[in-house]
């Protein structure tokens, strides 16, 4: 073994060499290019012959002479007939001091951010709800998606459009994407806007996000709905704005409350169609307050109209944004809840003036958004399969609600009590009797296979009432039966 090389890099066996982890010789280059970059095989070093490794590892010699001649064409060995193999580092890359320690303490682990940075760092990471658990809030119907009807729009687009697809595409979206979705919120939603307004963004995550770069900075006042969505909450406290818990009661937000805690307020973030988590739905004064608030003081409204196709007794309330004058007021609507989560399909449509600069926003986060969905979605929108699957939807949902509402009472009786009687979107708030603690009660329910989510984390303030909510729209009844029984048993 040559002088610098540490004997453990070279046992007979290499340890982690396995046929099934793919080719032999690019495992041996990973492990011996890691070890030179990170210095613990030291500039200079000559290392063994191939022939000679080759019988150490009890590897084909070929195997070696692969790894070597990668590692040479990088510039990370000079190989000279005759004498070997050397290590030499280009002169940009230096090894530390001797090999990479694993970080042991916290001084160690925190990267070097700067403020807004720190901020991002410190928001929690709401962890990727694994598909089809009882429960789990705002989870569509993925048993009931018409998957071969939507195959067949992604497979028409792509033969249609041929390579159009492929290349770059306009940042603010697919255009009859835009089309569609402008004469879906018109139509359904009451939204006035035209095509041009509308811009195509992966989620309402990412339209907020696109929100509170252009809109808001350090130490501006929000209006947030107390209790709220906390994806919301996340995407704004990354700009360091102040958010304002403003309480809602059975007319949704109190905008008197807002005036009093902050007039000046920059924004609200609002969910009048089905308030989320409770359930609510905004009267037509708060509205009107709220809108009027906003003309009078140059505040933006971000309606968030994350599930409102879904009502099962009345007819869909019309948006926030169709009311009265529009200028001031964003208007937010997601497909990744009607169709499925993972397609990353939304829309923001905003006032005529804010349209540039919300295009130069989405432009720099990513471009814009994968054009073959869109493309797909706007062919699955003009052949009425949306609207058909929606109403389907509808019809699966109100079963869904019904048959955990009616295991809840069965099952918990009174301890259970759902909040509002709005029959409406793709989940139910019940409130705990007391105050019981509901985040240890969700962690017991994790541990039954339910995933819910504890109705207190959505405060911003410390009065908090106590409770779970819980999704009814994923699983079919026979399921939603099974976990009722379950978190009751767990009271
Ligand atoms: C109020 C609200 N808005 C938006 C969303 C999510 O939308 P997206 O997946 O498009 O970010 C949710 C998800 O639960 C929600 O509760």
């Amino acid at each position: 073994m040559p002088r610098g090389v540490p004997a453990k890099l070279f046992p007979p066996h290499l340890p982690g060499l396995r046929q099934e982890q793919g080719p032999l010789h690019r495992q041996l280059y990973e492990r011996l290019r890691q070890a030179i970059l990170t210095g613990v095989i030291p500039p200079r070093s000559r290392l063994p012959s191939t022939r000679t490794l080759a019988a150490n590892l009890g590897v084909s010699r070929n195997t070696v002479e692969q790894a070597f001649a990668q590692l040479d064409a990088e510039g990370l060995l000079e190989r000279r007939v005759g004498s070997g193999s050397v290590v030499a580092l280009p002169e940009h890359v230096r090894p530390p001091d001797g090999p990479v320690r694993a970080p042991t303490g916290r001084a160690e682990l925190a990267p070097p951010l700067r403020a807004r940075g720190r901020r991002v760092a410190e928001l929690p990471l709401s962890a990727a709800p694994s598909g089809l658990l009882p429960l789990t809030p705002c989870m569509p119907a993925l048993d009931a998606f018409p998957l071969s009807l939507w195959r067949r729009s992604l497979q028409r687009q792509s033969r249609q459009t041929g390579t159009q697809l492929l290349s770059y595409g306009e940042t603010a979206g697919w255009r009859p994407l835009r089309e569609a979705v402008a004469a879906h919120v018109g139509t359904s939603r009451g939204v006035r806007c035209d095509w041009r307004q509308v811009l195509i963004v992966t989620s309402t995550q990412q339209a907020l996000d696109l929100v509170a770069r252009l809109l808001l900075e350090e130490g501006d006042a929000v209006w947030m709905e107390e209790p709220g969505y906390l994806g919301a909450r996340t995407a704004f406290s990354a700009t360091g704005a102040r958010l304002i818990p403003v309480p809602v009661d059975e007319e949704g937000l109190r905008v008197d409350e807002g005036l009093s805690r902050a007039p000046k307020a920059r924004l609200a973030y609002v969910t009048p169609s089905y308030q989320y988590p409770l359930g609510l739905t905004m009267s037509l004064a708060r509205r009107l307050a709220l809108l009027e608030w906003a003309r009078a003081s140059g505040a933006w409204v971000v309606e968030d109209d994350y599930d409102s196709e879904f009502r099962y007794t009345s007819r869909p309330i019309a948006a926030l944004q169709g009311l009265g004058d529009t200028g001031r007021v964003l208007y937010v609507g997601t497909f990744n809840k009607v169709m499925f989560p993972s397609l990353r399909l939304a829309y923001l449509v905003v006032p005529e003036p804010l349209v540039e600069p919300f295009l130069r926003a989405k432009s720099l986060a990513d471009g814009h958004t994968a054009l073959l969905s869109q493309a797909a979605m706007a062919d699955f929108m003009e052949r009425g399969h949306f609207t058909a699957h929606l109403r389907q939807m509808r019809l699966l949902y109100a079963e869904r609600r019904q048959a955990l509402l009616d295991a809840l009472r069965r099952e918990a009786g009174n301890s259970l009590q759902p909040v509002g009687s709005v029959e409406a979107g793709m989940h139910v708030t019940v409130k705990l009797a007391g105050r019981a603690d509901d985040v240890a009660l969700v962690q017991r329910a994790a541990s039954r296979g339910l995933d819910t989510r504890p109705l207190s984390a959505h405060y911003l303030g410390t009065k908090r009432s106590s409770g779970l909510v819980l999704g009814f729209s994923g699983v079919d009844p026979a399921a939603l039966r099974s976990a009722a029984a379950s978190l009751a048993s767990l009271l």
